[in-house]
């Protein structure tokens, strides 16, 4: 006869890119067989996870200020409580973890969590903390169990992992290790799996997804055009979308998936980062600002209601006065839907963080919200234009207000309406009425597209 395990709480906390939103819920799949449940706060949890970011400045800081939040409840529950730090400061900073933070049970790194049962089992024999920062030489997702934790109408769906592009501020190559691609076979099951529990509605994730190059099922290779166009044949998929990108990988293929496929959402986050030739070559990036602009209007060509949305550093070392003016020239030409836009951060170990002529504090503060304004006159423009256009509308959830609910337009913003719950998991036309600084209010036109 096999007993069930006990039940335990686990509660996870995630900051940082949408790989870790996912990497937290594959984290939970894996513990789930250990009779782990999520648990919605840390209060009586028998293990927390924190799930870190290193991408930008304080995130170290962050961890232990909410370590040491932890450390209390952990007292509290007489030591049982096991602690766990897993993603990319993991990864970086593993020793100092444990040293400044005794307490902590676990360090795992991104490319460790399928052994997170073992090690679990050896931090519970006690005699010290368990680290497992390496990057094994076995692939975590052939040693994963499926997904158990259904993820909803909207789904996330890793199909490729770290970078080889060594962009001189970014250290996504150091705590991600090598780009690598996980086989179609084992992405169009998870995909097919995903629909099954009720996703509409998937976002293929990797660090740089469109250098995805994965062994298709015939022994063959296959590029991310290609594993689209197989994943738009799964039935009662009506959505599919990709992050993040690199322009160097958008190729000719590619480029004609977002004209063949309906079902490719017409929105694309595509980093550029700057408008500066000069400073693209200092970052490493490969290409130039008419090489983007150029790969724009290709993709305008083929998806003629395509949005871009970008990444932008300001800030980087070396960048001149004239340099961010040249960003903000790409910016006008191009015109985004939306943005992320940061100041450059020093990140130890990376190539920029030693460069020579870094830019003064102020002068990047400046930079920033003068980059910000434009890129938000652009979304509120963007936002604007899409009132009194009918478009479908995939319904999510309920809204904030009783009687509403909330969807996501083609190009990400949120849609309220007052409409039934009947709505959700469902894409339904709608017009739009009105557009607020971070949503649009709908109204139905039809009542269902899909089955
Ligand atoms: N400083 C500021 N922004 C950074 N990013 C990555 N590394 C840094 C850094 N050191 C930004 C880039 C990237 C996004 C995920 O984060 O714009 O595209
Ligand atoms: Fe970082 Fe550049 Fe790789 Fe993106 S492409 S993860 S910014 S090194």
């Amino acid at each position: 006869m096999t007993s069930l395990p006990d039940r335990k709480r686990l509660h996870v906390i995630t900051w940082g890119c949408q790989m870790n939103v996912y990497d937290s819920g594959r984290m939970t799949d894996v513990l789930a067989p250990l009779g782990y449940a999520p648990a919605e706060t840390p209060n009586g949890a028998d293990m927390v996870i924190l799930n870190t970011c290193h991408i930008r400045d304080k995130a170290a800081e962050k961890v232990f200020s909410e370590l040491g939040r932890l450390r209390r409840l952990k007292e509290a529950s007489g030591g049982h409580m096991i602690l766990a730090v897993a993603g990319c400061v993991a990864q970086a900073e593993g020793a100092e973890i444990l040293a400044r933070a005794p307490y902590v049970d676990i360090v795992l790194g991104p490319q460790t969590y399928h052994r997170l049962p073992e090690m679990v089992a050896r931090a519970s024999r006690a005699g010290g903390a368990v680290i497992e920062t390496e990057f094994p030489a076995e692939d975590k997702f052939d040693h994963l169990p499926d997904s158990t934790t259904p993820q909803g109408v909207t789904a996330f769906l890793t199909i490729q992992e770290g970078c080889d592009k060594f962009c001189s501020f970014c250290v996504v190559p150091y705590t991600r290790g090598a780009e690598q691609s996980r086989p179609a076979a084992a992405i169009l099951r998870e995909a097919r799996h995903l629909v099954a529990q009720g996703a509409r509605e998937i976002t293929l994730l990797g660090q740089n997804v469109n250098a995805w190059h994965g062994e298709a099922p015939d022994g063959s290779t296959w590029g991310l055009g290609r594993l689209l166009r197989e994943l738009a044949n799964i039935p009662n998929l009506p959505r599919l979308r990709y992050a993040t990108s690199h322009p160097r990988d958008m190729d000719d293929d590619l480029i004609a998936a977002h004209r063949d496929i309906p079902a490719l959402m017409p929105f694309l986050h595509l980093p550029v980062q700057s408008g500066s030739d000069r400073i693209l070559e200092a970052m490493n990036r490969k290409h130039t600002g008419t090489d983007y602009r150029r790969i724009v209007d290709r993709l305008r060509a083929a998806r003629p209601d395509l949005a871009l949305s970008s990444d932008f550093i300001v800030g980087h070392p070396g960048e001149t006065e004239a340099d961010f003016e040249a960003t903000m020239a790409l910016v006008r030409d191009v015109n985004f839907a939306q943005a992320y836009s940061f100041k450059y951060s020093s990140r130890p170990g990376t190539p920029a963080a030693g460069a020579p002529r870094q830019v003064a504090e102020p002068e990047k503060d400046r930079r920033l919200q003068a980059l910000q304004a434009l890129l938000r006159e652009q979304q509120a423009s963007f936002a604007q234009s899409c009132v009194g256009l009918t478009m479908p509308v995939l319904f999510t959830g309920p809204g904030r207000h009783p009687g509403q609910v909330v969807g996501r337009s083609p190009f990400l913003h949120p849609v309220h309406l007052q409409g039934h719950a009947d709505l959700i998991g469902n894409e339904v036309l709608v017009r739009i009425v009105a557009a607020h600084p971070n949503s649009l209010a709908g109204t139905l036109v039809q009542e269902r597209l899909i089955a």
